[in-house]
């Protein structure tokens, strides 16, 4: 029948964590944001006309959200939901609960993407909602999407992420980081080597995890040497206000970004060969004097987000 595609089995149900993703589940979003990466808009629009993706954003969002949003429309479908919880019952007198909600909006969507302050309100709305989830980032836990576009980015520049060394600038303790030791373990990348603020801590859960995954890490002490040792690099804002642990964010009201972790013009154009992401908002770590070394990705991530993105909601829809 002409205009109608058949869905096919779906493999990969949720988003909400990465904890559960193997590595067939990697490669198959991956897989299918190369070849979107190559197909004109008029064939993405055909990959699922009519869907609906429903937003609930309980804490503010650039990036994520407007590219979701982006993604929705990209393979032919719409978005709804809201990105100020005060103007839902969910943020007045009710204080609808996060369970009901997700519920509510998972009857009129056919696909859910939640950003929330609380660390398992993505597994906890997975766990009522009739349709798949993707996490947002919530709390500290997860930011699933994040390190999907970081890692595909990277895995498009050095040809593969098995056996690599990827270096990780940031506070060890966001929530990103849970997301990207989960899926360094299922690639089997070689090592991971943190460039952490000063006065972080690494949780213990990442730590074990790292352990019984089997993936080897390390922490340097400045820019030079991670850019040195490492095969790739991924910066996180270096102040984040809302997650940091308490030491990092005394840190950084007492005093300025040291230099030794800023990725400047000179660092980036010095080791050429080693691509960097940078999962923004940006600040001092990274100056806009890199923009046009061709191994900053900064912005060629923000050009693809969409494709992941709509490569993700158009593997948990099961287009083909
Ligand atoms: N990287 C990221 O999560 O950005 P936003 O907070 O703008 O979505």
């Amino acid at each position: 029948m002409v205009g109608v595609i058949e869905a096919k089995p779906v493999a990969l149900r949720q988003a909400a964590t990465l904890r559960t993703w193997r590595r067939d589940d990697f490669e198959a979003v991956w897989n299918r944001a190369d070849r979107m990466l190559k197909q004109p808009r008029a064939v993405l629009e055909q990959i699922a006309p009519g869907a609906l993706l429903g937003t609930l954003f309980y804490q503010n969002s650039t990036r994520t959200r407007i590219s979701f949003e982006a993604a929705a429309h990209r393979i032919g479908g719409a978005s709804i939901g809201f990105s100020d919880v005060s103007t839902t019952r969910a943020g007045d007198f009710y204080q609808e609960s996060l369970e009901d909600t997700v519920r509510v909006i998972g009857e009129y969507a056919d696909v859910l993407v939640l950003r929330h302050t609380e660390d398992d309100a993505a597994e906890r709305a997975a766990a009522v909602s009739p349709v798949p989830v993707i996490s947002a980032g919530c709390g500290d836990r997860e930011h699933p999407t994040q390190t999907l576009l970081d890692l595909w980015v990277l895995r498009s520049k050095l040809g593969k992420l098995d056996g690599a060394v990827i270096g990780y600038a940031g506070d060890p303790a966001c929530r990103a980081t849970r997301s990207l030791v989960h899926a360094l373990i299922a690639v089997n990348a070689a090592e991971l080597v943190f460039l952490p603020p000063p006065g972080a801590s690494f949780p213990d859960d990442i730590v074990r995890t790292m352990g019984e995954g089997g993936l080897a890490w390390r922490t340097v002490d400045d820019a030079a040497r991670l850019m040195e040792e490492a095969d790739a690099v991924s910066v996180i804002p270096f102040e984040l206000s809302d997650f940091h642990q308490p030491a990092v964010r005394d840190h950084f009201r007492s005093e300025r970004l040291d230099s030794r972790y800023v990725f400047d013009r000179e660092l980036l154009a010095r080791w050429p060969g080693v691509p960097v992401v940078h999962a923004g908002p940006r600040g001092p770590e990274l100056p806009p004097g890199t923009d046009s070394l061709p191994n900053a990705h900064y912005f060629e991530s923000v050009r693809r987000s969409v494709i992941l993105r709509a490569a993700l909601m158009a593997e948990l829809l099961g287009r083909p």
